[in-house]
């Protein structure tokens, strides 16, 4: 494994078996250049609606996220938005990882979003609202290249997999950026 080499955390913002955004996270898996390494967490499904009287115990599946997302060099969101916002399955895990408050393993942790829906926008709004949150989380989110995919139901073939061109090159520029923004976010938290 080089210095190159990055593993990178993927997280669906839909429970929908059928997903569009789950077909995109599996696309840009498989579209990963070598020495990238995508893993699909399924784990948000059996996150329990947040509530602060269940930390004295919490979730197996909140402290085995944790745990998965310290060892990533990075996450890669694949989220459609609801009523112009963020999904509330999505939001809600993240009000699980980020604790505790200041010093959570979203501190730090490079974050790429991506997201596709059928309408005319491709998730804009939500990846607009994800950015504030994880100013929260102190997690330092791509600036770019934006992969907001509207029209969802044209851009995969009938296997699943992307066809459209412009969102297939956009995921490559998209990896290439990850790898320099996870050495560049290591280079800035050596020099604290
Ligand atoms: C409650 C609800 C709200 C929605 N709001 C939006 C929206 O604000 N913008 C949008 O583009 N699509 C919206 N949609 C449509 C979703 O983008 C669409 O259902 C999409 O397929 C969901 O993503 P998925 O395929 O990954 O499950 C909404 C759907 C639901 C059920």
């Amino acid at each position: 494994m080089s210095t190159a080499d990055i593993t990178v955390y993927g997280i669906v913002g839909s429970l929908r078996k059928g997903s569009w955004n789950r077909l995109l996270l599996e696309s840009a898996a498989r579209l990963a250049p070598g020495g990238v390494t995508v893993t699909i967490s399924d784990l948000i499904g059996q996150f329990p609606l947040f509530n602060e009287d269940l930390l004295a115990q919490e979730p197996a599946a909140v402290t085995q996220m944790r745990r998965e997302i310290a060892a990533a060099d990075a996450l890669l969101i694949a989220t459609p938005e609801y009523n112009g916002g963020v999904p509330g399955v999505l939001k809600n895990a993240f009000d699980w990882i980020s604790l505790p408050l200041g010093a959570s393993v979203l501190q730090g942790k490079p974050v790429a979003l991506i997201g596709t829906s059928p309408g005319r926008l491709g998730t804009a709004r939500c990846q607009f609202e994800l950015r504030n949150m994880f100013v929260f989380s102190q997690s330092p989110v791509m600036p770019g290249p934006e992969v907001v995919m509207p029209f969802a139901h044209e851009c995969f073939d009938e296997t699943g997999h992307l066809k459209d061109p412009v969102a297939t090159e956009r995921l490559g520029v998209l990896f290439e950026k990850l790898r320099a923004h996870v050495a560049a976010t290591r280079t800035e938290v050596a020099a604290r």
